[in-house]
């Protein structure tokens, strides 16, 4: 399928879900106020992918991203890791919860796709 259409008004504060889109997984995550607070007030010279959060997010409570990792393409983990973002138990990547590369072996940000907002509650993806 070229496009997805994923209804979030299920997906609670802190949640990931997963989706399948173009035979990748896609994360989803509805974040919490620390969550976006943290991801925000990163500075950018301590990442190694320099990259504001606002420019990854088209809704602060909202991340969207490819889940796979920019190392060899293991689908990392959510929740897990130093920065709470998610861990790649292939190699030890962590990532944080703006899906930007904080330690390991990635060369780069986990990828975000391209989506919209239909409403508040529906997205799509492609
Ligand atoms: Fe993720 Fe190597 S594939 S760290």
């Amino acid at each position: 399928l070229a496009s997805i259409d994923v209804d979030i008004a299920a997906i609670a504060p802190g949640q990931i879900v997963t989706v399948k889109w173009r035979g990748k997984p896609v994360f989803i995550r509805h974040r919490t106020p620390a969550e976006i607070a943290a991801a925000e007030e990163t500075p950018l010279a301590s990442l190694p992918d320099p990259q504001p959060d606002s420019a990854r997010v088209k809704k602060p409570e909202w991340l969207v991203v490819i889940g796979v990792c920019t190392h060899l393409g293991c689908i990392p983990l959510g929740h897990e890791g130093e920065f709470g973002g998610w861990f790649c138990p292939c190699h030890g990547s962590t990532y944080d919860v703006s899906g930007r590369i904080r330690s390991g072996p990635a060369p780069a940000n986990l990828d975000v796709p391209e989506y919209s907002f239909l409403s508040d509650t529906k997205i799509k993806i492609g």
